[in-house]
């Protein structure tokens, strides 16, 4: 029996899937859980379009991929949402980040990053869900890194094999090293201010730039462009100058996918092998989601050593 129907993501052929006709009472099915386990794992993204049953839907979606975990970022701050493992993702209307960015107000962008770059243990992946969406903007946009790595030249494989990455936690896009430069801070919201505060991010973390996945054997081409440092033992002009190349081979048009929300959208992603970014909404706009955040430790993290004197 077919319990839903599997097509590739609309204009992006290398990677994801969409998924429709998924009734909420076939999750617990045992082989609806093992089909949609593997279509993760061998596809990275997967929209789901027009799934019923809201937060109680998604919470049990996001069960099939591992336990939920709450955001480094949320412990010890007095965020609420309905359940404890459903995250806030929401523009404050009088709060919120806001950038200018080719001469436009964007309230809620975020650069290319996968989340928790800046420790050492990164979360698997989550569910984004829209409970309200704003009247145009808001798209989540998302690279494949596996897709990204298969793309590099020889000689850039060659030269980055074994290398790693540096990361600290950076609120101000306007300072980001790496990846797109954005032109203006107009605010910035009390979470991000605070956020680099938090002990979690006091200590700088560490990534390899390519590692070997376990189910798969493939390679993925982990940076994530916001919060990059530079090169382990590279933080120099000429290392700058390499993670600066390789990361022109990720953030490329053809790799990047946006998702364009509908109500009854949930998207899932592997944040070990996917870039994501928002893209913002005008500032006078509402666009309030929620999120599940799947635990996980993929084992190749570590915190940068403490300076000794
Ligand atoms: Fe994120």
């Amino acid at each position: 029996m077919t319990h839903f129907q599997v097509a590739p993501l609309p204009g992006q052929g290398s990677y994801g899937a969409l998924v429709t006709g998924l009734a909420p009472e076939d999750i617990e099915a045992p082989e609806v859980r093992q089909a949609l386990h593997d279509l993760w794992v061998d596809k990275g993204l997967v929209v789901f379009r027009g799934i019923a049953g809201g937060a109680d839907t998604q919470l049990r979606l996001s069960a099939i991929y591992g336990e939920p975990e709450v955001h480094p970022m949320m412990t010890g701050t007095d965020i609420k949402t309905e359940h404890s493992a459903l995250a806030p993702i929401e523009f404050d209307r009088e709060d919120g980040n806001i950038y200018e960015i080719d001469g436009e107000l964007r309230g809620g962008y975020l650069p290319w990053h996968f989340d928790g770059a800046y420790v050492d243990r990164i979360n698997h992946g989550g569910i984004l869900r829209p409970e309200v969406l704003p009247e145009r903007g808001g798209d989540t946009g998302f690279i494949d890194q596996i897709a990204a790595y298969d793309l590099l030249p020889d000689r850039l494989k060659a030269r980055i094999e074994g290398l790693s990455v540096v990361y600290s936690y950076q609120p101000d896009f306007t300072r980001a090293k790496f990846g797109t430069r954005v032109d203006k801070l107009v605010r910035m919201s009390t979470l991000f201010r605070k956020g680099a505060g938090h002990p979690s991010v006091q200590t700088r973390a560490i990534h390899p730039l390519v590692y070997q996945r376990a189910e798969t054997g493939k390679k993925v081409l982990h940076v994530s462009p916001w919060f990059a440092d530079g090169i382990e033992g590279m933080e120099t002009p000429e290392g700058d100058a390499l993670l600066a190349e390789v990361i022109e081979y990720v953030i490329r048009p053809e790799l990047m996918y946006f998702h364009r929300w509908q109500a009854g959208d949930m998207v899932l992603w592997d944040n070990w092998r996917m870039l994501h970014c928002a893209t913002g909404i005008p500032p006078d706009q509402t666009r309030i989601m929620r999120r599940t955040t799947i635990v996980g430790d993929y084992g190749l993290g570590r915190r940068e050593a403490a300076t000794t004197v």
